[in-house]
């Protein structure tokens, strides 16, 4: 076991832990950053570099990156974590760090930090959004917070979920002088590293409504035969009553973007599989594909079985008289959704060029309709939308791909609902590079606040977690003097 968080050795004075959780600063994130930001975080911009990587275009131009910090004030250390309460990812794990300060940094591109202002993703304003640009802004915030903060030595921790997970692994791997260790809850570093398999997604979303019961699954197949038989019968005005479209489809490709419409319904019920109501990309109930199974089979009609489940999705207000099909789901490089406005279009761009997310459905290794998404259509999607062709290696060759046996202090979690889990780290790589799997967890329940609901699983990973982040934080202390004393070349 670690030595206590405040030990001696650590200098006297500062024993601050820095917490940053890394985020996009987009839906379900954002809502995580916003539902803590009263009264306790302040919101702040730094003056950020343009382009860490050139020292010629935008050689000395900076953009505002926003970025949250726990505290009185923007730099101030004096309040830390405590007093922090309510709902909020990582508190949990962090109440036991006495003194520790929590900044939520938020990516550029994303929401108000925006290197081109309102255009800025626009297309010919997308070539500095990139994880190695999103990482340095990270590491040079970083250290001008400790700098200001006045605990240039205080070990930091790096938290996050789903890409912000990844990029919590990678600012370990990049940087690893400046945080000593990363939670990477749900973070698909194997599948979007091209390394995974294309129907790993699709099937896994099916293993679930399979899982609630057979009978369900089988009704979702039926739903969609029911739709495709009115489809080739020309039954057009029938699809759109009974599924409740606004417009009527007419030719293949609205039935294709029905498809994905409907499909992108179940990825999130899957995702969001919480035994408890949550409010994360929208309102769900507790266990939405247990609700979801339900409102399929209680409809006569399979097609409105479909729709009631999809209703879940995109009509929790009640209020939606149709279902506006192309504006409400619109399908772009993640066949898993990007979402809509701004924040989806910066999404879209990294599923373009260093994001692989070319999963597709089959109707045979899943119980939905034939969805084809090849590399072949990902780039001709990517150079009609976007002028790029994605590199296939890249990111393989940036962040290591799999092979993560020379990095440490990375925790990767995952549950076992989560149709993202198959795509990440599943075993110990090392003694340091740790992989803990939560029994009845959907998306990086971990990472959420504490809940009488919460199956026991999740409870004895953040114990383990918590565990080994003390760990990493003791290390990193005791390792200060000892440097100090390196007596420097011979
Ligand atoms: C570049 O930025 C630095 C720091 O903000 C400033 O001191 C310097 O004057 C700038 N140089 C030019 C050429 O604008
Ligand atoms: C993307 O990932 C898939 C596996 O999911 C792989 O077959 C494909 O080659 C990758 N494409 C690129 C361009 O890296
Ligand atoms: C799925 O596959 C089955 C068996 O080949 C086929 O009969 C059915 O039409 C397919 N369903 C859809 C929606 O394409
Ligand atoms: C949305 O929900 C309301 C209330 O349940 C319902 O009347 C309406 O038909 C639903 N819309 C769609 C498109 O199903
Ligand atoms: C990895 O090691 C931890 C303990 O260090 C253990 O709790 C966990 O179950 C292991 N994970 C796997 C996938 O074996």
């Amino acid at each position: 076991m670690g030595l206590h968080p405040c030990s001696p050795v650590d200098h006297g004075v500062p024993s601050w832990v820095l917490v940053l959780l890394l985020t996009l600063g987009l839906c379900s994130l954002q809502a995580t950053a916003d539902s803590v930001l009263d009264p306790d975080f302040r919101e702040n911009y730094f003056e950020q570099y343009m382009d860490h990587f050139n020292f010629e275009s935008f050689s000395n131009k900076t953009f505002g990156q926003r970025f949250l910090v726990s505290g009185e004030g923007p730099f101030s250390s004096t309040q830390g974590m405590r007093g922090i309460s309510g709902p909020s990812p990582c508190w949990s794990l962090l109440s036991m760090q006495r003194l520790a300060i929590a900044s939520f940094f938020l990516q550029r591109y994303y929401g108000k930090s925006l290197p081109f202002g309102v255009q800025s993703t626009q297309r010919g304003y997308t070539q500095l959004l990139t994880v190695e640009q999103a990482l340095a802004d990270f590491a040079v915030l970083l250290q001008a917070l400790r700098h200001n903060l006045g605990v240039q030595d205080a070990p930091t921790i790096a938290f996050g979920g789903s890409y912000g997970g990844m990029l919590s692994a990678y600012m370990r791997m990049k940087y690893p002088h400046l945080v000593a260790g990363a939670l990477a809850a749900s973070a698909p570093v194997i599948a979007v590293a091209g390394l995974g398999n294309p129907d790993q997604f699709f099937r896994d979303v099916t293993a679930d409504f399979y899982g609630q019961s057979p009978k369900c699954a089988q009704a979702v197949r039926d739903a969609f035969q029911q739709i495709k038989d009115l489809f080739l019968q020309g039954a057009y005005d029938t699809i759109s009553q009974n599924f409740g479209t606004c417009q009527s489809l007419s030719s293949p490709k609205d039935l294709t973007q029905l498809f994905g419409f409907a499909r992108n319904a179940f990825t999130v019920l899957a995702m969001m599989d919480y035994p408890y109501p949550t409010n994360f990309l929208g309102p769900l109930p507790a266990n939405p594909v247990k609700v979801g199974c339900e409102r399929l089979l209680s409809e006569g009609q399979r097609i409105m079985g479909l729709r009631a489940l999809a209703g879940l999705v995109y009509n929790s207000s009640g209020m939606e008289p149709c279902f506006d099909i192309y504006q409400m789901y619109q399908s772009c490089a993640d066949p898993t959704g990007c979402g809509t406005g701004s924040n989806a279009r910066a999404w879209d761009y990294q599923a373009c060029t260093e994001i692989n997310l070319t999963f597709d459905s089959n109707n045979v290794t899943d119980m939905f309709p034939e969805i084809p998404f090849s590399d072949e259509l990902r780039q001709q999607y990517c150079l009609d939308t976007w002028g790029v062709w994605p590199r296939p290696d890249w990111l393989q060759t940036s962040f290591w791909g799999g092979d993560l046996k020379a990095a440490s202090n990375i925790i990767f979690s995952n549950g076992d609902l989560d149709p993202w889990a198959g795509g990440g780290i599943q075993r110990n790589l090392s003694t340091s590079i740790i992989a803990v799997t939560i029994q009845g967890g959907a998306h990086h329940l971990d990472l959420r606040a504490s809940n009488s609901e919460d199956p026991p699983s999740v409870v004895e990973v953040r114990k383990l977690e918590a565990t080994l982040i003390r760990e990493w934080v003791a290390a990193a202390r005791l390792k200060q003097p000892a440097e100090a004393q390196w007596p420097g070349p011979k």
